[in-house]
């Protein structure tokens, strides 16, 4: 996109701050965020900053206001803290999301929005399409299910041109802060530090890890394309086994960490793994970053 005016909820945080980065140059950008998790220090000196909490109408309609475009990432992004207090999370995620989509209905704007793999819970089958059978395992699940909805819903009765995103798991850059982080920049860390690498049960689960800078492409090419209404999965369609990624860290840190392991988590999912011709059709969405180099210049640069 280029010359509109554009929100990034969430603009401070991991994934809205290289969504901003993208966008700065060639649009008028504006974040809303708390700084809860999200840090002022990741955020482009371009932008006009909104602080405030999404959940506060007068600060999100103020936010709102004269927008083309806005890219929803704000969110309690914790499986765990929701599933420790599901009404916190179930206000910030799903109703603050339905205030954001009623003041887009008034400005005419689109939404794209972070939707999650969450969705579909325990996987019947992998890889995952977009049509595979959604049963939340967490608040956290359920609440992005309900705003995945809902962006659909709005395109139909209300013609709101609204895209959501199914995130497999992100990483990159800006990834660790906060009380939460994703295994890879836990296992970075520990790695850098000698420490032992923590992983859960026997590691033979897999994931689908995308890189930070795929997930903008597919921000970017969601918010230019005439397939509104739609749902579409973001990952690479490749897989890796936690045991792997944790000898491929290892290894790339040049650590001496011992690898343990310990209890499986409660409710983990066994095999993750995104299936991508919807995206690859309706966006031309290519994954460019295979987890090999993600990895490598993700330590490289931090
Ligand atoms: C991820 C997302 C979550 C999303 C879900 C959708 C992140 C951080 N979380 O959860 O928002 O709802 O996908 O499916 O991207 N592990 C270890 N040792 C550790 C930490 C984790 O072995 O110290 C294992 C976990 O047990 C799990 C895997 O690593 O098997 C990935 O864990 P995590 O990064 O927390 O992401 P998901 O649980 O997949």
């Amino acid at each position: 996109p280029s010359g509109r005016t554009v929100l990034v909820t969430g603009g401070a945080g991991f994934i809205g701050s290289h969504l901003v980065d993208a966008l700065v140059e060639d649009n008028a950008v504006r974040i809303l965020d708390n700084f809860s998790s999200g840090t002022p220090d990741r955020v482009h000196p371009d932008a006009t900053v909104f602080e405030g909490d999404i959940r506060d109408d007068a600060t999100l309609s103020r936010a709102m206001d004269g927008v083309d475009l806005v890219f929803h990432e704000a969110a309690l992004v914790s499986v765990q803290a929701s599933v420790e207090e599901p009404k916190r999370s179930h206000s910030v995620n799903l109703e603050a999301t339905l205030s954001l989509l009623e003041c887009a209905r008034r400005e005419d704007a689109r939404v794209v929005l972070a939707s999650s793999a969450a969705i579909y819970g325990q996987p019947e089958y992998t890889p995952i399409d977009e049509g595979h059978p959604t049963e939340p395992s967490s608040p956290y699940g359920l609440e992005k299910l309900t705003i995945d909805r809902y962006a659909r819903l709005y395109h139909e009765l209300y013609g709101l041109e609204t895209v959501a995103l199914r995130y497999f798991n992100v990483y990159g850059p800006r990834q660790a802060g906060g009380d939460y982080s994703g295994v890879i920049s836990i296992f970075l860390e520990q790695a850098r530090n000698g420490e032992p690498i923590t992983v859960n049960g026997d590691g033979t689960q897999t994931r689908d890890f995308v890189h930070i800078s795929d997930v903008v492409q597919a921000n970017l090419l969601a918010a230019q394309t005439e397939s509104v209404g739609a749902a579409f999965n973001v990952g690479t369609g490749e897989t890796v086994t936690i045991r792997e990624l944790a000898e491929t860290i290892r290894s790339v840190v040049g650590s001496d960490s011992e690898i343990v392991h310990r209890d499986p988590r409660p409710g983990d999912i066994e095999q993750s793994q995104a299936e991508l011709s919807a995206i690859r059709s309706a966006l031309g969405y290519e994954p460019t970053v295979t987890l090999a180099d993600g990895l490598q210049t993700l330590v490289e640069a931090t």
